[in-house]
C-alpha cells in the first residue's frame, strides 16, 4: 500500500463534506478543481464501511474514510442527535491524527474546508494551525434566512402552507411561507434538524473563508450583502465541464456515488428517444413519499402519455402500484438510480420533474434542461421559488391541503406546460440562457474559476 501521508511537492488541503450523497459529491468535484490547479486534497469521508487510506484516480487526491461509529446493516438515521453525535466524536478522535501524520511526514496540511452543518470543526481547524474553510451546499438565500433566524431578525411562521406574503430580500420575490425552507415552518416536528441547519451559521463570523456552491450572478444582489460580512467565494457550479461543453476528455466520474447507477441501461433506452422526448424523474437521495403521493405521482406520469424515466431509489419501489412496470411497458424506465449528468445531458430529455435538492437544481440549471418542481423538504421549496420566478426555468407544482400533496392533474398539466405550451418555449429560451452563463462562470476566467484561483493562491 502507498504510503499516503508521505511527502508530496505542492500544498495541501483537507476536505470534509458531510456524509450524504447530496454534500459528498459537490465537495469531491470542489477537490477535482483545486487539483486539477495544483493543490493536493485529503477527502475525508465519513462511513460504516471505512477501509484504509487509498488515492484516487486523480493522482493528487487521497481518500481517508473515518467510521460513523455505525456497524454495517445498522440504520444511522434512526435518531438524528445519535447520529451527529456519534459522527463528531468519530471525526474529533480521527481528524486531528491524520492532521499529525501528515505534518510529521513534512505535508503539513494549510487548510480544512468542512462542511457547513458540521461548524464545530473550526474550532479543531484553528486548534491545529489550519485555516478554517466553510462549504455550504444550499444557496445564498438559504444561509442568508437561517442566519437571520439565527440573530432572531426573522420570526419563524407557525402554518407551512400559508400563503401570506412574509419577507423579501434583495433581487428576489417576495417569499410566502410555501416557498421558506421547510424546517422554519415544522419547527415542531423536526426541532434537531432545525438547530442544525441554524447553527451552520453560528460561528461564521469566525471563518476564514466561506465557499458556496453558486456563481455570482446566480445571485447578484445578495452576494453584495454576504460580501459586506464574510469573505465569501462562490466556486460553482460544482459541475464537471465535460458535461456542459461535452468535451468528452475530461474524466466521468462525478462523485462517489453511495448508490449503484444504472449506467448502460439509462443511456441505452434514452437513445432509443427522440431529442426533447423525455421527462426525467428524481427526487435525490433521501426524499421518501407517502405511498399515496407515489401511486398518484406514477399514475400522472402514466397519464401525460410521454416516456418517462423515473428514478425510484430501492427503499421506494415497494409504494409503486402493483403490476405498474408492466402496464407503462416502453412508455416509462424505472431504475434504483441513474447517472444523473449523463441523463440530464442526454438530448432525448425534455425536462426534469425535481425535488430541487440544490444539487439537482444548479445541475439541471448548468445543462439547460426545463423544470417542474416538486419541492419536498430543508431547503427546495426556497430553490424551487429560484426556478419559477427568479430564472423562469420551470414551473412550481401546486400542492393541495395541509400535508402538500400533488394530484395527478398537476402533474400531467406542469408536464404539458413545460413540454408543450408557449410557456415552455419562453422557459426553453431562458434554461439556455442560464446554461450560458453556468458554463461562463466556471470557464477559464469565470467569476468561480476567478474564485477558485483566489483560494489556491493563499496556499501555493
Ligand atoms: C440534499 C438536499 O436536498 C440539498 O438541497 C442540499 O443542499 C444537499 O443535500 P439530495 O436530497 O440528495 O441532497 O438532493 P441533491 O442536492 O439534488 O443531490 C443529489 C445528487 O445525487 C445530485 O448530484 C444528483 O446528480 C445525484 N443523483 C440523484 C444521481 O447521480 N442519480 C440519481 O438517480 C439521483
Amino acid at each position: 500500500m502507498r504510503d499516503f501521508t508521505r511527502n508530496e511537492e505542492g500544498s495541501h488541503v483537507i476536505v470534509l463534506p458531510f456524509p450524504g450523497q447530496g454534500h459528498i459529491t459537490p465537495m469531491f468535484q470542489f477537490c477535482k478543481r483545486l487539483a486539477s490547479k495544483g493543490l493536493k486534497l485529503t477527502l475525508v469521508l465519513v462511513s460504516n464501511k471505512p477501509t484504509p487510506p487509498y488515492k484516487t484516480e486523480h493522482d493528487s487526491i487521497t481518500i481517508f474514510p473515518i467510521s460513523n461509529g455505525f456497524q454495517e446493516g445498522e440504520d444511522p438515521l434512526q435518531d438524528l442527535d445519535d447520529y451527529m453525535d456519534r459522527v463528531q466524536t468519530n471525526i474529533k478522535n480521527r481528524l486531528p491524527e491524520l492532521i499529525q501524520d501528515m505534518k510529521l511526514s513534512g505535508n503539513h496540511p494549510r487548510a480544512l474546508v468542512y462542511d457547513s452543518t458540521m461548524p464545530w470543526l473550526l474550532d479543531l481547524a484553528h486548534g491545529h494551525g489550519l485555516k478554517g474553510a466553510v462549504f455550504f451546499t444550499q444557496p445564498w438565500l438559504v444561509s442568508v434566512i437561517y442566519y437571520h433566524v439565527l440573530k432572531g431578525s426573522f420570526s419563524i411562521p407557525s402554518t407551512k402552507y400559508g400563503h401570506s406574503t412574509l419577507a423579501s430580500f434583495p433581487s428576489f420575490p417576495m417569499l410566502n411561507a410555501n416557498d421558506l425552507p421547510s424546517f422554519l415552518c415544522e419547527s415542531s416536528s423536526y426541532p434537531n434538524i432545525l438547530r442544525i441547519v441554524v447553527d451552520q451559521l453560528s460561528n461564521i463570523d469566525r471563518v476564514d473563508i466561506v465557499l458556496c456552491n453558486t456563481f455570482d450572478i446566480l445571485e447578484e444582489k445578495l452576494l453584495k450583502w454576504v460580501q459586506s460580512l464574510w469573505p465569501v467565494l462562490n466556486i460553482g457550479p460544482t459541475v464537471p465541464s465535460m458535461y456542459l461543453d461535452k468535451r468528452l476528455t475530461e474524466d466521468k466520474n462525478y462523485g462517489f456515488s453511495l448508490f449503484e447507477a444504472k449506467v448502460t441501461e439509462c443511456i441505452e433506452w434514452l437513445n432509443t428517444k427522440q431529442p426533447n422526448s423525455v421527462v426525467y424523474v428524481s427526487f435525490g437521495s433521501l426524499v421518501i413519499h407517502k405511498e399515496d403521493q407515489m401511486m398518484e405521482l406514477a399514475a400522472g406520469l402514466k397519464e401525460t402519455g410521454c416516456y418517462f424515466l423515473w428514478v425510484v431509489r430501492e427503499t421506494e419501489k415497494d409504494k409503486l402500484p402493483r403490476n405498474y412496470i408492466e402496464e407503462i411497458g416502453e412508455k416509462g424506465l424505472i431504475v434504483s438510480w441513474s447517472p444523473q449528468l449523463e441523463v440530464l445531458a442526454h438530448k432525448s430529455v425534455g425536462c426534469f420533474l425535481t425535488h430541487c435538492g440544490w444539487n439537482s437544481t444548479l445541475e439541471g440549471l448548468s445543462l439547460g434542461v426545463p423544470m417542474i418542481g416538486m419541492p419536498h423538504w430543508t431547503d427546495q421549496p426556497t430553490n424551487a421559488k429560484f426556478v419559477e420566478d427568479v430564472w423562469k426555468v420551470g414551473v412550481r407544482v401546486k400542492t393541495e391541503g395541509n400535508d402538500g400533496f400533488v394530484r395527478r392533474e398537476e402533474i400531467v398539466r406542469c408536464v404539458k406546460e413545460v413540454m408543450e405550451g408557449v410557456k415552455g418555449k419562453e422557459i426553453r429560451k431562458n434554461a439556455e440562457k442560464w446554461k450560458m452563463l453556468a458554463r461562463e462562470a466556471i470557464s477559464e476566467g469565470g467569476s468561480s474559476d476567478k474564485s477558485i484561483d483566489e483560494f489556491v493562491s493563499m496556499f501555493c
